[in-house]
């Protein structure tokens, strides 16, 4: 994951259940890939359509697959995958032994993937979660210089995230009581970054 001085937005897409070997059918992605069309929308929100004036090169995604792989994307530049298939054939090339350029991919598990993060004195983690503290409390998120965002597939966080969650003390934050998907959760937190800056 970057290390960089620059302000950087992280979003962590947990994805107990996903395939991670990347045997799935791009005709078939929620079936077949565990709902990987999830993280292939997140991916598209995050590079794609979400940021306006946020710089793309200062958005990460991290997504943890099974508890055991992680994948980081960074933002592909030219090179940007249009529509779900697209991405779905980035991360199937990934997990089987191709990453592209912009993808890395490690045996790393959500616990130590926040460990890691806790461990950089300007870094934040959050949790998004609809019963959290309404978004704009969180007023220590404008001064740091990397903040990550841990969200959840589409039945929430499994009980192996909370638990993460509980053993760090991550704060709960909420976008609003009504459920969204991942990335429309992504596009109102960039949103709001840049109405920060
Ligand atoms: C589709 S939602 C999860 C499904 C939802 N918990 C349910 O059971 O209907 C996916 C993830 O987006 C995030 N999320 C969705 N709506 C949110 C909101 N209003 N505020 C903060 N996070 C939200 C959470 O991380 C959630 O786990």
């Amino acid at each position: 994951m970057t290390e960089s001085s620059a302000r950087l937005l992280r979003f962590i897409q947990v994805m107990p259940n996903a395939s991670v070997d990347g045997r799935f059918h791009l005709r078939d992605l929620p079936s077949s890939g565990k709902r990987i069309d999830l993280l292939c929308r997140v991916l598209a929100a995050a590079f794609d359509w979400g940021p306006d004036t946020w710089p793309k090169s200062r958005i990460e995604v991290v997504a943890v697959l099974g508890n055991t792989v992680r994948m980081v994307f960074h933002y592909p530049s030219e090179r940007l995958p249009v529509g779900e298939r697209a991405w779905a054939t980035v991360i199937r090339d990934a997990l089987q032994g191709n990453p592209a350029p912009f993808v890395t991919v490690g045996q790393c598990n959500l616990h130590d993937t926040v460990r890691e993060l806790m461990a950089h004195s300007d870094s934040r983690v959050w949790v998004l979660e609809e019963s959290g503290y309404p978004f704009r409390t969180a007023l220590d998120m404008g001064t740091a210089a990397q903040n990550s965002f841990m969200l959840g597939n589409h039945v929430g966080l499994d009980s192996v995230a909370q638990s993460v969650v509980e053993e760090f003390n991550i704060p709960r934050l909420t976008l609003g009581r009504r459920s969204m998907l991942s990335s429309h959760c992504i596009s109102t937190v960039i949103s709001e970054f840049e109405r920060m800056t």
